[in-house]
């Protein structure tokens, strides 16, 4: 893994670039740029991070050749594993590993599904499960804080259901009378919580009795804050809600990937909506690096990262703070927060732009009621998981706001 200063402690991405660009030189020089640019970068991406050297090995091995499209359960009635292809014993192992691990990470007993190639397939499972086509479904709006599977008009999601959307409140915390008033008004058949721009503390528990109360189902979309449910820093929906989907890249450090929990009774609802309604055959690479992911995930290096995590998010928050800056929501609770730049002549767009210039990358953000487009922006987002990862603490965070500071300072004289 790379330190801070960007020396890399293992030759693992050296020598496979030595290897790619053996059989093809543009695509491992390709590979090269982009490793030194991760490597000597200040990413500040709340998406992304650094897994393990294990997991990335896993995801380039030999399980990459291995089709299993089906699940690894024994069926009682034949005698027959549920796979349509030969060959699965150990894949089979892999994925029933994996699923137990997951169920470990969260302290559960809901059902697993642990094949969904990423968080939008996930999501796209999920919904099947909870709501037919055509039917309303209630979740956070887009430009307030939502993920584009949460209802967005060029989304499968604002395609296929009548979807209406609950917002933030004038401080731009969600906005829990407004979740209740829509759910009573609409009916919806599924309510969704989740965000890929929310700095704050979720409420899942109030949002499970509101839909229990209109008899709605509920879904969670942990995606950005997976990891610091499983370090115990946030609450977890584990037990209010019905569904629960995740990405494993995110704060959770694992490979590319989805998962998908459910109330055990809708297992089979579950599985089916991802195999055969959404996909083929499972990536059991991915699902290897996955295990990994959850094996790293219950150790106490872990939870110590993520409290890292979140104590560097605050520290970083702050500082922008004292140094005059709007917050959306005035701080954070968790790995990210965005910096409102509505009163700036200029947009997120060109702050990503200038920072990319000088090796830090971040990404431009709608922030709640924003005027410009997705494509300009208001603010930026700004996440700790990633430097966390290769070492950073709150000095340095604090060091990095005030090269930020510098850099908008020039860019408003
Ligand atoms: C809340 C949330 N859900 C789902 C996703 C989708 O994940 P993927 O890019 O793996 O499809 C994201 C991605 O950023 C997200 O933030």
């Amino acid at each position: 893994m790379f330190n801070k200063n960007g020396k890399d402690d293992s030759d693992y991405n050296i020598k496979n670039i030595e290897f790619i660009k053996q059989s093809s030189e543009v695509v491992g020089s390709l590979i090269e740029k982009e490793y030194l640019r991760q490597k000597n970068n200040i990413e500040l991406i709340a998406s992304e991070n650094y897994s393990s050297e294990a997991v990335l090995a896993a995801c380039g091995s030999c399980l990459s050749w291995k089709y299993a499209e089906g699940y690894p359960e024994f069926e009682r009635k034949t005698g027959n594993r549920g796979r349509y292809y030969g060959g699965t014993d150990f894949v089979d192992e892999i994925e029933e590993y994996c699923c137990d691990k997951w169920k470990e990470v969260f302290n559960t007993d809901y059902h697993v599904n642990v094949q969904p190639h990423s968080g939008s397939q996930a999501n796209f499972s999920a919904y099947k499960v909870a709501a037919m086509p055509g039917d309303t479904v209630l979740s956070f709006s887009l430009d307030n804080g939502g993920h584009l599977t949460h209802g967005s008009s060029v989304n499968f999601s604002g395609k296929l259901y009548n979807m209406v959307f609950y917002g933030v409140d004038d401080n731009g915390f969600i906005d829990m009378d407004d979740v209740r008033r829509k759910a009573e008004e609409y009916k919806p058949k599924l309510i969704v919580a989740g965000a890929s721009a929310y700095s704050r503390i979720i409420d899942f528990e109030l949002f499970g009795k509101i839909a229990k109360d209109v008899g709605a189902m509920f879904m969670v979309d942990m995606a950005h804050i997976a990891g610091l449910i499983a370090a115990g820093c946030h609450p977890s929906p584990f037990g209010h809600a019905d569904l629960i989907t995740t990405t494993t890249h995110k704060t959770l450090r694992g490979p590319r990937g989805g998962l998908i929990f459910s109330k055990p009774e809708l297992a089979k609802k579950v599985d089916s909506a991802v195999f055969p309604y959404a996909q083929g055959g499972p990536l059991e690479h991915i699902i290897a690096g996955k295990a990994i992911c959850a094996e790293e995930a219950l150790t106490d290096d872990y939870k110590a990262y993520i409290k890292q995590v979140v104590k560097n998010s605050k520290a970083f928050c702050d500082e922008f703070i004292k140094l005059g800056y709007k917050i959306v929501t005035g701080g954070t609770d968790n790995h990210l927060f965005m910096i409102d730049l509505s009163s700036f002549d200029f947009s997120g767009r060109d702050l990503q732009n200038e920072l990319d210039k000088i090796g830090i990358t971040l990404n431009k953000n709608m922030i709640p009621n924003d005027k410009k487009t997705p494509k300009e922006t208001s603010g930026v987002r700004i996440g700790t998981a990633p430097m966390t990862t290769r070492g950073y603490l709150e000095d340095d965070f604090v060091a990095v706001a005030r090269k930020i500071d510098e850099k908008i300072k020039e860019m408003s004289k």
